[in-house]
């Protein structure tokens, strides 16, 4: 893991499983707050789209790593509020697609691709505020901040979220792989505010994370 210096901006750490709805609640509370998003869930899927392109096996993580330590990564965030990411000089598309979902879990448990992908975390927001939603943005990546949030929801209303998005996404099989992996698991930091969104709308979540935030005295 690549040496860390002080967090010199705020970060709001947003945690949470497999279409938690960590993404929708993290956009909504970036532009109420005027802060930057970065979902960072987006890198992996990108490492996973060049690990694709490139035919190697996601599930050999010795191979996985190898590729990964010979090419540069980036990320770019747009005017629009995307985030480009680009490995091996080509910016990754495509990341929500089924493929990618099937084996980004495989692909972000390897060593040096999760090494990596931290790295770029941290520089992207060295003096910029910003959410940043993820499996350990506030287990490992800022543990620091007191701004830390792990945002839930039954594995029930998970799959629907998703079909209703007419995505196919082996949820329940991505938490077991994301949770049991030896390099940062997905686990609830002990500082965390835990949400469980199963009863919520998208307001209501926005809402307590947004009170909590006010509590936890941000601004
Ligand atoms: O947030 P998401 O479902 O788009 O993330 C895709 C995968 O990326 C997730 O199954 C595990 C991995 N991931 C991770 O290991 N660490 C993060 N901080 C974010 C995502």
């Amino acid at each position: 893991m690549p040496e860390f210096s002080a967090v010199l901006s705020k970060i709001i750490a947003i945690d949470g499983p497999a279409a938690s709805g960590k993404s929708s609640v993290s956009k909504a509370l970036a532009k109420r707050f005027g802060v930057t998003h970065v979902n960072s869930g987006l890198m992996y899927r990108a490492a996973t789209r060049a690990v694709l392109a490139e035919g190697i096996d996601p599930g050999n993580t010795k191979e996985v790593d190898r590729y990964i330590g010979t090419v540069d990564t980036a990320a770019k965030a747009e005017v629009n509020g995307e985030l480009s990411i680009i490995i091996g000089g080509t910016v990754r598309e495509g990341l929500n697609s089924e493929d990618v979902n099937t084996f980004v879990s495989a692909v972000s448990q390897a060593p040096l691709v999760r090494d990596r992908m931290v790295a770029l975390q941290r520089r992207m927001v060295e003096s910029i505020p910003t959410i940043m939603e993820g499996r350990d943005i506030g287990t490992v990546v800022f543990p620091d901040t007191p701004f830390k949030f792990y945002v839930t929801a039954s594995e029930e209303v998970r799959a629907a979220r998703r079909a209703a998005e007419g995505l196919t996404d082996q949820v329940a099989a991505r938490d077991k792989a994301d949770s049991t992996r030896k390099s940062s698991p997905l686990t609830i930091a002990e500082d965390a505010t835990v949400i469980d969104s199963s009863d919520l709308t998208l307001e209501e979540t926005v809402e307590a994370i947004a009170t909590s935030l006010e509590e936890k005295g941000w601004r």
